[in-house]
């Protein structure tokens, strides 16, 4: 692989598995234990709030007992370091990557430390239960809710994605399924780009053919050794 100026990185749920949260899709996962339509989608908001508002308030409290891995540090070191651009997208809600120090970071699917009101619209810092229906600090209205991109809704910066996928040089998926797009279309938009490609995940994933290289493993053991062949 030659020496890359410009780089996209994009984490998963498995990126932050080694420091206890758990990912969606393993046998005993988030959704193993609760229906996506339930939880994760405007629909299930509308049927019962108090179900969602409770699923992130369980989620976000976990945060409390958890820290970065030594696969978010180096993300967070190389970011520090890189001379070219550097993108890390996070389909992530956890706050590990901001946690370790990642600068150059967009959460596509939106933060579970942060809330959006359904009455003015505003999304802020949050880092209390929402089943207390507490008041919107713009507005005062008692309409918050999680500020998490659920299923049938349109992802944050994805603009600024495209821009960054469209001018890199090498595009690296860490710790995610392939199973939703858009962000399991990623791999393809930076192939057509001219990017070289590596997957660094647990297990063979849906992806897995798309990229030029896949190294498998956990990610705290595969993630700083690819940050320190990069840094040299
Ligand atoms: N190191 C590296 N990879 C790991 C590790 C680990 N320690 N543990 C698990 N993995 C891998 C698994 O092999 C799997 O491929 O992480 C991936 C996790 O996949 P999912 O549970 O599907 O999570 P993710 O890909 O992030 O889901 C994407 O789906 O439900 C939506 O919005 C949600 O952002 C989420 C999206």
């Amino acid at each position: 692989m030659n020496r890359p100026r410009n780089i996209v990185v994009l984490t998963g749920a498995g990126i932050s598995a080694e420091s206890g949260i758990e990912t969606f899709r393993a046998a005993d996962g988030l959704w193993a234990q609760h229906r996506i339509e339930d939880v994760c989608t405007p629909g299930g908001f509308r049927r019962n709030p108090g179900l969602v508002q409770g699923f992130y308030d369980m989620r976000r409290a976990a945060l409390a007992g958890v820290v970065p891995n030594a696969a978010h540090e180096a993300l967070a070191l190389l970011d520090a370091e890189w001379p070219g651009e550097f993108l890390l997208v996070t389909q992530n809600v956890d706050d590990l990557h901001d946690r370790a120090g990642s600068k150059r970071l967009l959460h596509m699917h939106g933060e579970l430390k942060r809330a959006l009101c359904t009455a003015c619209g505003a999304a802020s810092p949050w880092d209390a239960p929402l089943s207390n229906s507490p008041p919107c600090p713009r507005c005062g209205a008692t309409r918050l809710r999680p500020d998490i991109v659920w299923f049938e809704e349109m992802p944050y910066h994805m603009d600024a994605i495209d821009a960054a996928l469209s001018s890199c040089d090498l595009f690296v998926s860490i710790g995610t399924s392939g199973a939703v797009y858009p962000a399991a279309g990623f791999v393809s938009q930076a192939r057509r780009a001219g990017a070289a490609t590596l997957e660094l995940n647990l297990d063979p994933s849906a992806g897995t053919p798309l990229f030029g290289e896949a190294r498998h493993g956990p990610a705290s053991v595969l993630v700083p050794a690819w940050v320190d062949e990069l840094l040299g």
